[in-house]
């Protein structure tokens, strides 16, 4: 299997990881179980996934806890560990704070949580309105050099708050929604940004929340502490229009004896823009099918075939 490399760095990964939100995560999805998080990351490592994306704001540290103890057995050199911060709750209100104080605090509390001596890929989770961009990453730049952090990432930045976050070229991995229903990041001129500036890009959102593993009809119902009750894909007229263009992709799975959400998630792996893609899951068993995605190989036609079916939703 071909590796990705994070940026300028040495860390290298899987190009499938792991997205664990659902791990601990109990402030954005409803009735998760501790243990069933634990087995769904080891899942995830025993079917050769290596990077797993975890970050404060899951549950307040709880997810970063959780995958900390997922992973006490297992070579922690395997393995590529990527947290976030910037959320501050400590007005008592959630506020987003990008300090470079806050932020080496957060980091430590992170490693203390994750129970391990470094953070592969630490990310700023989302910008704030005062600090200068690159002295944030400034922040971050220190604790690479005190050997805490070893690549250094942002999150929900626009092109215009990654440039001048990167202005000493220190950001080695930019993180942002993307996926075949948010096309937007290959015309609006952050493709050529991040390859000329040797930054990697790890999509979140892969499978538009589940709406991309064709396992929804029009039935579909959320709860409204489900997040998926307020993401606009599940709305009309979008929702029925993603669900039409998913039934397109079923026959190439079908050519592959594949599901839908495996070809789709091979559609990432595939895409030279891509570096590592990070599916979510609820259970084991997702992760274990998504993990198959690392050994389908789309013709040039059918990659086309997907991205067009999708495109324009
Ligand atoms: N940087 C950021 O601001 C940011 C924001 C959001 C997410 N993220 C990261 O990106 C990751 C991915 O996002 P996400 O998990 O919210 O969305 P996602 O990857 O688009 O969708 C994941 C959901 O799809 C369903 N699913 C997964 N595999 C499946 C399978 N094989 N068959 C059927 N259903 C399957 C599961 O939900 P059900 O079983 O409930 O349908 C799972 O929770 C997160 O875990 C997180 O690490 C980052």
């Amino acid at each position: 299997m071909t590796k990705s490399v994070i940026g300028k760095t040495d860390v290298t990964t899987t190009p499938l990881g792991l997205g664990t939100n659902a791990v601990g995560g109990y402030n954005l999805f409803p009735n998760l179980k501790d243990e069933d998080g634990i087995k769904l990351v080891q899942a995830g490592i025993d079917h050769g996934i290596r990077l797993l994306d975890t970050a404060y704001v899951y549950g307040l540290g709880h997810s970063e806890e959780l995958v900390g103890q997922a992973i006490k057995n297992y070579d922690r050199h395997e393995l590529t560990i990527a947290t976030k911060g910037a959320h501050d709750f400590s007005s008592g209100e959630e506020i987003i704070n990008n300090d470079p104080k806050f932020i080496t605090q957060q980091v430590d509390q992170s490693l203390q949580r994750l129970g391990t001596d470094y953070i592969d890929i630490y990310y700023l989770h989302f910008p704030d309105h005062d600090t200068p961009k690159a002295e944030a990453v400034g922040a971050l730049q220190r604790l690479r050099e005190q050997g805490k952090i070893r690549a250094i990432g942002i999150s929900n930045f626009s092109l215009a708050q990654i440039k001048e976050a990167n202005a000493d070229g220190y950001v080695d991995v930019v993180e942002d929604e993307f996926s075949l229903l948010h096309q937007d990041h290959l015309t609006d001129g952050m493709v050529e940004y991040l390859h000329e500036n040797q930054i990697s890009f790890v999509p979140y959102f892969p499978l538009a929340s589940g709406l991309l593993t064709g396992k929804y009809d029009h039935l579909a119902e959320f709860p409204a502490d489900d997040i998926r009750s307020q993401i606009a894909d599940f709305k009309e007229p979008r929702f029925t229009k993603a669900l039409t263009a998913v039934e397109q992709i079923r026959p190439i799975a079908d050519a592959h004896e594949a599901t839908v959400a495996q070809t789709v998630l091979a559609w990432y792996i595939q895409n030279p823009f891509i570096s590592v893609v990070i599916p979510g899951a609820k259970r084991p068993d997702q992760v274990a099918a998504n993990a198959k995605a690392l050994n389908l190989e789309l013709s040039s036609e059918e990659y086309q075939t997907i991205e067009q079916a999708l495109y324009l939703v």
